[in-house]
């Protein structure tokens, strides 16, 4: 009786102990006691959830029994032979489990005939046999498929990751693997930003006006909401159009300055303006549109023509302007075909692309364009109570779940105004070209 009452009380013990260990360090308990079972559980029930999984391949081998009757591969065979041919389910080669910051990842060999594609269908299914929260299939070559576990949803709560300090690039969030979620303008030059209303887009505004706020950078804000989302940034902003008439003029500017950098670049012999030496290279713009949709609608006729005419000028801007500089970022709850001609090339321009959480199939489609339909089952799957969770596609042509750091307005006000200094005018980025380019 004593004996057990003692046995009682050390196991007690010992399950505080690493209750308590797993909640205050998960890390070392998911290294030293989690992750060791887990691998050893996934390597044993490999099998079994391959064949589940319809991962496995029938090949045949010769195959030696001391009973014959017993070997029941495809069910019984009955042979008298002792040694024979039969077709068995080869499960794929799994190598053993590696620890990452929120599960594991796993390399498997490709059987004949199978494509990472095969795996990425069945995620949902190996997920499920593993009890994990997903995962995702990836091939870092041909012949091998990397499976990633994420053992919870990472994206819950997303801490902040020290600024970039380099020109242009700005981490926004993290990505689901842990990395950090970075917008970088110099590899992807324009981007696409939509969702549903309270998705997080003007978050992710907010959170880029933060990291380009420090930079040798101007900004230009589009807010045909009336300015109300971008007018609190002004100090920053080297110029503002809140309306459809300064809208036009805007466009105008930006194209003009293009044509302007063009021939800068020209008499320098440079295809870009990366190319010139740096003591005549203009600034780079990045051009912030919230709302895009309000860019195309027309409440009356007579607005036709100014709408044609922001619809070509963005449009050049978004074809010419990598070159010289001139980036765009653009947030829609829509960004469909519906809103004119114009805006299917404009979507065709833009590489980078984020999809927060959307309400319909089509904006996730009009979006995400023709990536991997599981993106798409992705950002439909995105719940609302976590805004700022999106799906993002760009620099390496893979997509990713990801969630924006939260910036509130106040914050990136408070930006704004401590980085008023480093905004030029706007009439001295449009005025003040290199006595190269007067001459
Ligand atoms: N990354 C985030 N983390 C936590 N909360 C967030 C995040 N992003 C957004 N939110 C919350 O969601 C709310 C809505 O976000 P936001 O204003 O960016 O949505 P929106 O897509 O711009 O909506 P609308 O189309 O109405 O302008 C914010 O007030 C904020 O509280
Ligand atoms: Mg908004």
């Amino acid at each position: 009786m004593r004996d057990a009452l003692v046995l009682l009380t050390v196991l007690a013990a010992v399950a505080a102990g690493l209750w308590a260990w797993r909640r205050w360090h998960p890390g070392s308990f998911w290294l030293v006691v989690g992750y060791p079972i887990t691998a050893l559980s996934v390597l044993a029930s490999w099998r079994r959830v391959a064949l589940g999984c319809g991962l496995t391949k029938k090949r045949q081998r010769f195959w030696f029994t001391t009973v014959p009757g017993m070997v029941a591969s495809t069910g019984v065979v009955r042979v008298k032979r002792r040694f024979q041919r039969i077709a068995v389910d080869t499960k794929p080669f799994m190598w053993l489990p590696l620890p990452t910051r929120h599960g594991w990842r796993v390399t498997l060999h490709t059987l004949e005939g199978q494509t990472p594609g095969d795996y990425a269908d069945a995620a949902e299914r190996l997920a499920h046999s593993w009890g994990v929260h997903a995962i995702r299939a990836s091939s870092p070559r041909p012949g091998r498929v990397v499976l990633m576990a994420t053992m919870h949803d990472p994206l819950v709560k997303v801490d902040h990751l020290p600024a970039s300090t380099d020109l242009l690039k700005v981490i926004v969030g993290r990505l689901e693997n842990g990395k950090p979620w970075t917008i970088d303008f110099q590899t992807v030059p324009h981007w696409l930003n939509a969702g549903a209303t309270q998705s997080g887009k003007s978050n992710l505004a907010n959170a880029l006006i933060v990291g380009l706020a420090p930079q040798p950078v101007a900004l230009v804000g589009f807010d045909l909401k009336g300015g109300v989302e971008f007018t609190p940034y002004s100090p920053r902003l080297s110029a503002l159009a809140t309306s459809r008439a300064e809208t036009v003029t805007l466009l105008d500017d930006l194209v003009g300055l293009m044509v302007d950098r063009m021939g800068l670049c020209r008499q320098a012999g440079a295809r870009n303006i990366w190319q010139l030496p740096p003591g005549i290279r203009p600034i780079p713009i990045v051009v912030l549109v919230d709302e895009l949709a309000e860019l195309y609608l027309m409440a009356d006729k007579r607005e036709k023509d100014e709408i044609a005419k922001t619809s070509t000028a963005l449009l050049r801007v978004a074809q010419l302007g990598r070159a010289f500089g001139i980036y765009l970022f653009c947030c829609g709850q829509r960004i469909g075909s519906d809103l004119g001609p114009g805006v299917t090339a404009l979507r065709a321009q833009c590489s980078g692309r984020i999809c927060h959480r959307v309400n319909d199939p089509e904006t996730a489609t009009m979006t995400l364009g023709d990536l991997d339909p599981a993106a798409l089952v992705s950002a439909r799957a995105i719940p609302a109570e976590t805004p700022g969770v999106a799906i993002v596609a760009g620099q390496d042509g893979q997509w990713y779940r990801a969630r924006s750091f939260y910036v509130t307005e106040q914050t990136a006000e408070h930006a704004a105004r401590t980085y008023a200094h480093l905004a030029p005018s706007w009439d001295e980025i449009t005025t003040h070209l290199p006595e190269s380019v007067n001459a």
